[in-house]
């Protein structure tokens, strides 16, 4: 296994580029099950979970290879094995993602449950409330959702998506997959409006799919069971860009992200000059300077375009170095606060209560040994090691190769000490 060593207290500074973003590129990879002919995504991101849901896509029947950065299907739009194991699903819950397309293209679908998670429960009732809507019939038996259409085929419908916690992204997905594979139109309300999704509806168009109402809370898809492959490139990953913008703050460096969409992250860049950095924009970059004192600004997470649950743990390192008291609510995973017992492991005194956690900065971190817990916490580790006095090492950074493109690589670009190393004392 391997592990990160960084040794902090270098301000980072340069220019670093996006890469293509992993939640939209899976369900992008997903959406060729529904696409007859050859489907190609520049610019898909190379990591850990855009390998697996390509092992998802093969283990149903398609071809699957890279040409340099760009991810080439073929064998969608028609029938094949109906099957994503539990093997594969266990590793990546966005396998999930087929249930829409399978059914829509090949009328049936078994697909494992994706089991708990390190954040708290994920539930996927809505996507299925939402396959039950377009008439398939669902059972969940032996931890696998069977799904069938109906003799008569499914057939288009109005699916509301609204859940306990708000709107559904993926589970939004799985909906719009499945209305643009069925004939006629189908109406989907309360939608979720990530970037990520209208990347989605778009390919879906290109397909052959019409699919009004990008933006709002409701869409009107007009399906159809003859879509064909496109060339469609992924948008960048406006969570790896948030990340790395980070970096720069959390290390009061000045740096700038390109090829990367700044409308995107409209939330956390306002937050960061309500904070006291400087930000500046063009059409496809972001660049940020951070000098002086910061003040520290509480975030709420919520589904899009508010503060970003992706970039909740990266903020709170963030915040630590601020001046003042700040909470940082997470009101899309009350569970999702993993990293607050590691960041304390470097001395962030943070107290958490529920879906919040309260800081009071500025804290001097010094750098100790830290265990990454999932994606998202273990980048909030790497940045908090930047900061920190001394040398951190952050273990089980597999976390993080499952969704940031050669993370240490582009820190290192920057000025940061930080090196990629195998972790001698993992079992
Ligand atoms: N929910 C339900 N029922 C459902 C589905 C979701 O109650 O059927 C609840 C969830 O438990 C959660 C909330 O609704 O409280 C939102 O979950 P959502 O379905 O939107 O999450 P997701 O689609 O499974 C995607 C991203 C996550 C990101 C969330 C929220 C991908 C592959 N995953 O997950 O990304 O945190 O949306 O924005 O797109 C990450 O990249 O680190 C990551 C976890």
């Amino acid at each position: 296994m391997d592990c990160f060593q960084i040794t902090g207290g270098v301000p980072l500074t340069g220019v670093v580029t996006a890469s293509g973003s992993k939640n939209a590129g899976l369900p992008l990879m997903a959406a060729s099950l529904l696409c007859s002919g050859q489907t190609r995504l520049l610019r898909t991101p190379r990591l850990r979970d855009t390998e697996t849901m390509a092992q998802v896509l093969v283990s149903l029947g398609l071809e699957c290879s890279w040409n340099g950065g760009t991810m080439e299907i073929q064998g969608g739009g028609g029938g094949g094995p109906i099957e994503a194991s539990y093997q594969l699903v266990r590793r990546m819950r966005a396998s999930v993602c087929v249930l829409g397309p399978l059914l829509a293209a090949r009328g049936q679908a078994i697909v494992a449950l994706p089991g708990g998670c390190v954040f708290g429960q994920r539930p996927i009732d809505l996507h299925l409330r939402a396959m039950e809507a377009f008439g398939a019939e669902i059972e969940v038996v032996h931890g696998a959702v069977y799904a069938k259409s109906p003799p008569s085929g499914l057939h288009p419908a109005e699916v509301d998506l609204l859940g306990p916690q708000g709107t559904t992204v993926l589970g939004t997905a799985n909906a719009m997959m499945a209305a643009a594979g069925i004939d006629g139109r189908s109406i989907l309300r309360n939608v979720a409006c990530e970037p990520e999704l209208l990347a989605l509806a778009k390919f879906l168009v290109a397909a052959g799919a019409s699919i009004e109402g990008l933006g709002g809370t409701d869409l009107e898809v007009i399906g159809t069971t003859t879509l064909k492959g496109v060339d469609y490139e992924v948008p960048s990953d406006r969570i790896e860009a948030g990340t790395l913008l980070l970096a720069g703050a959390i290390t009061r460096g000045e740096v700038r992200v390109e090829d990367c969409q700044p409308s995107d992250n409209l939330a956390l860049l306002e937050s960061l000059t309500d904070c006291g950095v400087e930000v500046e924009q063009g059409p496809d970059w972001v660049g940020l300077r951070a000098v002086g004192d910061l003040r520290a600004k509480s975030v709420r997470t919520a589904p899009y375009p508010a503060f970003p649950t992706d970039l909740q743990a990266q903020w709170m390192a963030f915040a630590l170095t601020c001046e003042g008291r700040c909470q940082v609510v997470d009101t899309v995973y009350p569970e999702r606060f993993m990293h607050v017992d590691e960041l304390n492991r470097l001395g962030a005194g943070i107290r958490r209560q529920g879906a919040e956690a309260f800081l009071s900065g500025p804290i001097l971190l010094s750098g100790a040994p830290v265990l990454a817990s999932d994606l998202r916490a273990s980048a909030a580790l790497v940045l908090a090691g930047m900061a920190a006095s001394g040398n951190t090492t952050v273990r089980r950074v597999y976390h993080l190769d499952r969704g940031y493109e050669q993370l240490e690589v582009k820190l290192q670009q920057l000025g940061a000490r930080v090196k990629r190393c195998v972790d001698e004392q993992s079992p």
